[in-house]
């Protein structure tokens, strides 16, 4: 895309960037080789930076967050206009008139009797509430007093707040962390193209969920609280498992008493093409965690919903932060649904990730440097490999030099593992996907050239 005018005082704030802000997940070399992606502005999907250049936001705003786009007059209106009204009353029993409808609306949207919500800061605050309920719902009810032990799976991410952090097990946020809570464990997790025993893919994700049970009765049924999944992990890039997996964990989890938690702080509201991935793979867990999409990342806010009888188990939730239901948050999420709700954008977000998906597959599926390109919604992963014979992955930064070769080319992207992601925005156009599809297929094709790979 055109680079236009460059802001008069780029070099300074780079430089002011360089001096005082903290990077996260990333090496401080890469951002001083790379610089700070400083932007200016946003419209639709499309992001300025402030030396000028445009780029097709393909990520949603980095985090897969901003579902609506930039410049969302609608929901910036309702902010304010909530703001203005009644900004924030607190917590405990303190309720404003959003927040409550919120509740209302997410009790609606989530799948079964998913009734009870709670709403948070963001989506790490939504996991360290949903083990706490789980913990103390065990505690309440008697049957299983002593459960604590949390099990997670291998390359999870669930949050970086300690306990989210404890049940981890991603981008080495955790090691550096420990010791964390005691109580959790990790067991494997179905993966899309490679998995570490050489199972097919059915027959791996049939081994993860029998998985599941061993540890439940090696950890001991009386003191396991709950199972904690994305329901597609996002480690190294949209790992979808297979239909009958979420299922029979769900069957496992029934019985041994095991709260299942579906951590959907990325897949919620229309990620994968439907409200929730419970909806898509049939399942109702028994508490789901959310953030994110909630509010297009107009404001920051997250949420987990309960049943009912979880939450009624127990006489008071021993838990609080200051600004749970804040009414701006909790305004923008109201305003975002309606949004979703008048357009049809769950279909329409279906629609067209199916479309971009089978567009992709297509001009680069063949690509000797590419292994499996898969999705789901507006969810999608291109996984490269230096072997299509043995799926080797790259040691190399070729994956990363393939996503920074998209960005000189104005489209962005993520590298994440083994793959990189595309997480488009609901709102993305098919002449936005069909650039998209073309900046993509140059770049992976320039990379595997200048590094003599094709
Ligand atoms: C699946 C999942 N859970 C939890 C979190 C933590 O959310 P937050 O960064 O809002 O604290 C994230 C963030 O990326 C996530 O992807």
């Amino acid at each position: 895309m055109a680079e236009t005018t460059v802001a008069s005082n780029a070099d300074a704030l780079t430089q002011a960037a360089f001096d005082h802000c903290v990077f996260p997940l990333i090496e401080r070399r890469e951002v001083h080789e790379g610089g700070p992606h400083i932007y200016a502005k946003g419209e639709g999907i499309v992001l300025t930076d402030i030396r000028g250049k445009t780029y097709l936001d393909m990520m949603s705003s980095h985090t897969r967050a901003n579902v609506m786009g930039y410049g969302n007059d609608e929901i910036a209106r309702a902010v304010y206009e909530q703001l203005k009204r009644l900004h924030y009353v607190g917590t405990i029993a303190n309720l404003g008139e959003p927040a409550i409808r919120l509740a209302q609306k997410v009790a609606a949207l989530t799948p079964g009797d998913l009734n009870r919500v709670l709403f948070v800061s963001g989506g790490s605050e939504a996991v360290e509430s949903a083990i706490k309920i789980a913990k103390q719902y065990h505690v309440n009810r008697g049957a299983k007093p002593r459960a604590y032990k949390v099990i997670s799976r291998w390359n999870a991410y669930h949050g970086a707040t300690m306990g989210a952090l404890a049940v981890t097990d991603w981008l080495g946020t955790r090691t550096i962390a420990e010791p964390g809570v005691p109580g959790s464990s990790f067991i494997p997790a179905p993966t899309s193209y490679r998995n570490p025993f050489g199972l097919d893919y059915e027959a791996y994700g049939a081994f993860c969920a029998e998985y599941l049970e061993q540890q439940i009765l090696h950890e001991g049924p009386e003191l396991v609280s709950a199972f904690i999944a994305e329901p597609i992990m996002q480690a190294n890039g949209v790992q979808i498992p297979p239909p009958a997996y979420l299922p029979r964990v769900r069957a496992i989890c029934d019985k041994y008493e095991v709260l299942l938690i579906l951590d959907e702080i990325i897949t919620g509201f229309g990620r994968v093409g439907q409200w929730f991935a419970a909806h898509h793979f049939g399942i109702v867990p028994d508490i789901i965690t959310m953030a994110k999409a909630i509010t297009a990342g107009y404001m920051p806010l997250g949420a987990v919903a309960a049943r009912t009888d979880v939450i009624e188990a127990m006489p008071i939730f021993r838990h609080v932060h200051t600004f749970m239901g804040h009414l701006a948050g909790t305004a923008a999420a109201n305003c975002n649904i309606a949004i979703y709700e008048r357009e049809n954008l769950i279909q329409k977000g279906r629609d067209n990730g199916a479309y971009f998906l089978d567009a992709l597959q297509q001009a680069v599926g063949k690509h000797p440097i590419v292994g499996q390109v898969r999705g789901l919604g507006c969810w999608l992963a291109v996984e490269l490999t230096a072997d299509r014979k043995t799926k080797a992955p790259f040691a190399d930064d070729t994956v990363k030099a393939v996503v920074q070769r998209m960005r000189k080319h104005g489209v962005l992207g993520s590298p994440i593992g083994d793959a990189f992601e595309l997480a488009p925005s609901l709102i993305t156009t098919r002449a936005q996907y069909d650039a998209a599809t073309e900046v993509i297929a140059r770049s992976i094709d320039e990379v595997a050239r200048a590094r003599r790979l094709v």
